[in-house]
């Protein structure tokens, strides 16, 4: 029996479908080389904006195919359009046999039998089950040997009035220190180097717990064999003195931080409910600009927010250009349904949305090309993570792709490389 897994959206929903490989192959299932072979196809969606809700659609319009030539394939959705749609999806995907959130993803194995007893198996909850924990006990099946994502928090509790996250998620639930500390060690005794930290907000784990954010980094640092800690996505509100103070001292946490913006204008912001104003964000870049050194930053945007003006656009280029962001992720504003921003009055015309985003771009293509020229001559810590044909490939503290010439025998381990050129989104180097 084979199955193959089709993955949307975030670093959040891989990271599930790893989980639910794990599932998979422990019920005997391999995976298929692609979807014409499976017996049972998983579609792990994604709705946080428009597009990727119609990219589901269009790919579950193909994958309906398999039951020509087998019959008794399984189709099921997972993730947070299934969680959005619930059984509405079927009216749409009336081939679809099975559906579940990333509420009761542990629920797999019954919902495959039902769907093998002849049912449809629909199992979208309100709210997260009591049992939700038992996911733990599922192994996971990763590509990547060694650097990997332990998702330590669940849902978000912020209120930011255009996101489904909290709806399709749920309420925050920290993962418990001991679960993850498990979890870690297994990783790294089955070689991974670089443990990546994962929650929706991850900066505000421990909240449910009574424990600071940054205990986890320390107790996570101080699993031997640990050798890089990255953590995704931290909220400008939670991220403290004392997570910038501890992030600076932990060796192994790396030089990189993704941290949202979503917009420049104070107004706007309120609008978004985000809970901190322009200059507030860029104190706290301060803040970790002072405690890490050397630390380059990555950020989220949403250009069209309902009543955006001019004057407010600029105000998010202006963070750009104080910033200085490694990598900036732009969207046009989305509204989605049940959101407080889809029906607020002033939505932005698409062509607005378009002609904002495309300076938005030019300008950080600027930026990263000055950035991407600082890099040259300097000597950076790589750690390795893909070898071909005598070529290296492996990522920076502060996260950008070097290749150098070398042996394989360097794949997973650390070296230093002095970089020789330098392009917008790759560098090459030499092993120094
Ligand atoms: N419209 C556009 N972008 C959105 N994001 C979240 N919700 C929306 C929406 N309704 C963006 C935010 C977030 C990223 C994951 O997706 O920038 O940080
Ligand atoms: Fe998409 Fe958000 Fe769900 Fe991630 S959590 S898959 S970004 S809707």
């Amino acid at each position: 029996m084979k199955y193959y897994i089709k993955t949307f959206g975030c670093q959040m929903n891989f990271n599930d479908s790893e989980r639910i490989r794990g599932i998979l192959q422990t019920l005997g299932y391999e995976q298929a080389e692609d979807w014409q072979e499976a017996d049972i196809i998983l579609i792990n969606t994604c709705t946080i904006r428009e597009k990727p809700d119609q990219k589901v659609y269009s790919h579950l319009g193909e994958y309906r195919k398999i039951k020509e030539k087998n019959p008794k394939a399984i189709i099921g959705v997972c993730g947070c359009l299934a969680q959005r749609m619930g059984e509405e999806l079927l009216k749409k995907a009336p081939d679809v046999d099975l559906m579940f959130s990333s509420f009761n993803m542990h629920q797999l194995p019954e919902l495959i039998n039902q769907v093998q007893a002849g049912y449809k198996a629909i199992a979208i909850l309100e709210n997260p089950p009591e049992d939700e924990d038992k996911l733990w006990e599922y192994p996971l099946v990763r590509d990547n040997q060694y650097c990997a994502y332990v998702t330590v928090m669940k849902g978000c509790d912020k209120n930011c009035t255009y996101c489904v996250v909290p709806s399709t998620r749920g309420r925050q639930r920290s993962r418990s220190l001991e679960s993850i500390l498990k979890e870690v060690k297994a990783l790294v005794d089955d070689g991974v180097k670089e443990i990546h930290l994962l929650g929706q907000n991850v900066t505000a784990w421990g909240q449910d717990l009574g424990i600071p954010f940054e205990e986890l980094l320390y107790q996570v640092a101080s699993v031997e064999g640990v050798e890089r800690i990255r953590f995704t996505t931290g909220h400008p509100k939670d991220l403290t003195e004392s997570i910038a103070k501890a992030m600076g001292e932990i060796p192994q946490v790396c030089e990189h931080l993704h941290l949202p913006f979503q917009a420049g204008s104070n107004r706007i912001l309120k609008l978004m409910d985000r809970g901190y104003t322009k200059e507030e964000y860029l104190e706290k870049i301060d803040m970790l600009r002072h405690y890490v050194k050397g630390i380059t930053f990555s950020t989220d945007v949403i250009v069209g927010f309902p009543t955006e003006t001019e004057e407010d656009f600029e105000e998010t280029l202006d963070v750009l250009r104080k910033v200085k962001f490694e990598q900036v992720f732009s969207f046009k504003f989305s509204p989605r349904p049940g959101t407080p921003a889809s029906t607020m009055h002033g939505q932005v015309p698409d062509e607005v949305k378009t002609e904002r985003m495309s300076r938005l771009i030019e300008l950080q293509k600027s930026i990263l090309s000055q950035i991407a020229k600082s890099y040259e001559g300097t000597v950076q810590e790589v750690l390795f993570e893909d070898y071909k044909d005598g070529i290296l490939i492996g990522r920076t503290r502060t996260n950008r792709w070097v290749s150098v010439v070398g042996p394989e025998e360097l794949l997973g381990k650390t070296a230093l490389v002095k970089v020789t050129a330098s392009k917008p989104y790759s560098m090459e180097g030499v092993l120094v």
